[in-house]
């Protein structure tokens, strides 16, 4: 076994890419080009399919109480799945909308929402500048986007300005420092995942959520959600983002190429027996707007 190199990073680190994918460019507004697209959709279809994310999706819809006739954005909407999801749970008298950045992710979610013939639409914009009125909202859908933000804070505050008195951001993210990885050696693992977490914008972003929406005013649900994201076989045999982790924990210069041969090369044979075990956490939280006094008599 080589021992882990702990060098500091002297030089701006190189973004490695691998399929037209970077770890620095994923899921950012102006990552365009049909490779980094494709494969940025077929990440997000693979995570779709897995049971752990459905089941923390139907845990916060069920904990925000998502009902027929409700204003709902999905702020950072991808290829649209909950957008669409959420046109369902409203229905006809209610109103969903799709906020995305990134124009082709855009096209992408509006292809696949017309063709389900649901009723929803996409629209630019950014989750640190919402293009809507002051408490127009009942419902703010927020997977997995925070964790891409420089300024996650900022967002909390639009997402609190956008909602109504009474209403519900149901904000889904990782805590990248959570993943569990088997079969490398752990100082090597640590490297790599140190060297993927330098290239994402808020990689901590899940643990800081409570704080940011309180600061925004927000009220946060004591009961939080949370899912471990595994990863199946098939990807971890020739796994993108441990590649890449590798690749560029060896461009930081803190593993050696040899050691990030040996890891890439012990993970593909542990998925090859099925034993490989890859796992993040991913947290949910229910976040209020409060209705002042004077509101709740009205409601009463
Ligand atoms: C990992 S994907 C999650 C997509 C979707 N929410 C889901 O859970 O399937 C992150 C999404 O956030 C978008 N995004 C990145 N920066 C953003 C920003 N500043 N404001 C809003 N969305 C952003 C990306 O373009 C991408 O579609």
């Amino acid at each position: 076994m080589n021992s882990i190199v702990l060098h500091a990073v002297e030089e701006e680190p190189r973004n490695m890419s691998e399929g037209g994918f970077t770890l620095g460019s994923a899921f950012q507004p102006g990552t365009t080009g049909d490779e980094a697209v494709a494969t940025m959709v077929t990440v997000l279809d693979e995570q779709d399919a897995a049971p752990s994310i459905e089941r923390l999706r139907v845990w916060a819809l069920d904990a925000g109480a998502v009902d027929a006739g409700e204003t709902c954005v999905d702020v950072g909407s991808g290829t649209g799945t909950m957008t669409r999801r959420l046109a369902q749970l409203v229905g006809p008298t209610g109103q969903v909308l799709g906020i995305e950045p990134n124009a082709e992710m855009r096209r992408v979610a509006a292809d696949r929402a017309a063709s389900a013939g649901v009723a929803a639409t996409f629209q630019e914009g950014l989750a640190t500048a919402l293009p809507l009125p002051d408490a127009s909202v009942d419902v703010v859908w927020c997977e997995r986007v925070l964790q891409h933000l420089p300024d996650a804070q900022a967002a909390l505050h639009e997402m609190a300005r956008v909602l109504r008195p009474g209403g519900r951001a149901l904000v889904l993210d990782s805590d990248h420092e959570s993943r569990v990885q088997s079969d490398i050696d752990p100082a090597v693992g640590r490297a790599m995942l140190e060297a993927f977490m330098r290239q994402v914008a808020n990689p901590r972003a899940a643990r800081s959520i409570p704080r940011q929406a309180i600061t925004a005013g927000l009220t946060v649900d004591p009961d939080v959600g949370s899912t471990a994201l595994v990863a199946p076989q098939h990807q971890l045999m020739s796994s993108h983002l441990a590649r890449l982790a590798a690749e560029q924990a060896v461009a930081d210069g803190t593993i050696t190429r040899e050691q990030a041969d040996e890891a890439l090369a012990a993970l593909t044979t542990a998925a090859r027996q099925g034993w490989a075990f890859s796992a993040v956490t991913i947290f949910g939280f229910v976040c209020r707007k409060p209705v002042s006094g004077r509101e709740e008599d009205a409601l009463d």
